[in-house]
């Protein structure tokens, strides 16, 4: 085996703020210990979420928790990045399920994966990459994907329900369409008029342009409404939904709260969760050909502020992809 690099890169977010708290420094690279493997991270996302982390851009009511959670005066994990994809380059004692030289991609808590290497608990949420594809895109899948299967599993949808996706083009909404799809669900699909080929491609049955005059949801037509923009109430989708349809919102605000607290189990909110068994279903999809990785720009990085402002104008197609 050839000995392990002393050194590597990594992004470094220095307080709450605009693009510029990012820099890039010299870390030592981690050893691993009993049960954790290394990766040689070869991509990651710049995904909303990481841009959300970086600004503290979180709504009012969930402020104190979250500096709680996050750093009171600045970020207490200052090494950013939630999704890898790369190879696995050492293990340590007792590790059973992976070797050295396997390519997997994942997602492990919210930091650490924009830098060279990445120590990973074995038990991590992550899989094989299908044969063809590339590290960039295997990057692309893990944030929307795992997003998407953790409401499907806690808002009880059932393979062919009539979905309705409203911000179709972002890494959640691509996810979405093609998964709801590979379960042999219609798809209803919003975005902007520029996007509306894009969902089309994807397999989205219907597409609606929220830009159009007279742009309304059809009455009593959808099973699950799935909001990843933020727009929605309950209140304004309700008579979209049939009877036992359910709203998932992946967005959350003081409002949304109020109504997920009025609905119950109708309404789904909360952190979309990554597992194993997630991980291994994005890749049996992925390699089935139907979820597709989306790219809607890649950086190196280098560029880390410009890929982040890339994600801050909330118009990237699905990921934005930092080649590492
Ligand atoms: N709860 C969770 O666990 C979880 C997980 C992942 C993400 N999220 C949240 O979900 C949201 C979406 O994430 P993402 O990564 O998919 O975002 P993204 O990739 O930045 O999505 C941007 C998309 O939203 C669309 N959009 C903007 N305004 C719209 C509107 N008024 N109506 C319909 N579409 C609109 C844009 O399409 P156009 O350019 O066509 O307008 C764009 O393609 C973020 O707020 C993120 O924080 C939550």
């Amino acid at each position: 085996m050839q000995p392990l690099p002393t050194t590597m890169r990594a992004v470094h977010q220095s307080a709450y703020g605009g693009p510029d708290v990012l820099d890039i420094v010299t870390l030592p690279v981690p050893q691993p210990g009993p049960g954790e493997v290394l990766l040689r991270i070869f991509a990651s996302d710049v995904t909303s979420g990481d841009a959300r982390i970086r600004a503290f851009n979180v709504p009012g009511i969930f402020w104190l928790p979250g500096r709680l959670s996050l750093g009171i005066f600045g970020p207490r994990n200052t090494l950013p990045g939630v999704d890898f994809s790369g190879e696995i380059i050492a293990v340590g004692s007792g590790v059973t399920r992976w070797q050295v030289g396997t390519r997997v991609f994942g997602q492990h808590g919210f930091f650490g994966s924009h830098a060279e290497y990445r120590l990973l608990p074995e038990t991590a949420a992550m899989a094989e990459i299908p044969a063809g594809l590339s590290f960039a895109e295997a990057a692309a899948l893990p944030f929307g994907g795992f997003t998407v299967l953790d409401f499907f599993n806690r808002g009880r949808y059932r393979k062919g329900e009539s979905l309705l996706v409203n911000g179709g083009s972002g890494a959640v909404g691509v996810a979405a369409i093609q998964i709801a799809k590979a379960y042999g669900s219609p798809v209803t699909a919003i975005s902007s008029t520029r996007n509306l080929d894009t969902l089309r491609a994807l397999g989205a049955d219907t597409v609606l342009d929220y830009t159009a005059p007279g742009f309304a949801l059809p009455q009593n037509a959808f099973d699950v409404v799935f909001d990843t923009v933020g727009n929605m109430r309950w209140a304004g989708i309700a008579p979209s939904l049939r009877p036992g349809g359910r709203f998932y919102e992946a967005v959350i605000s003081g409002g949304l709260l109020l109504d997920a607290l009025r609905n119950g189990k109708r309404m789904v909110i909360g952190t979309g969760n990554p597992t194993p068994e997630g991980a291994a279903e994005l890749a049996r999809l992925a390699s089935m050909g139907a979820l597709k990785p989306v790219i809607d720009s890649r950086f190196a990085m280098a560029d880390i502020r410009a890929a982040h402002a890339r994600v801050d104008t909330g118009r990237k197609v699905g990921a934005v992809v930092l080649e590492l």
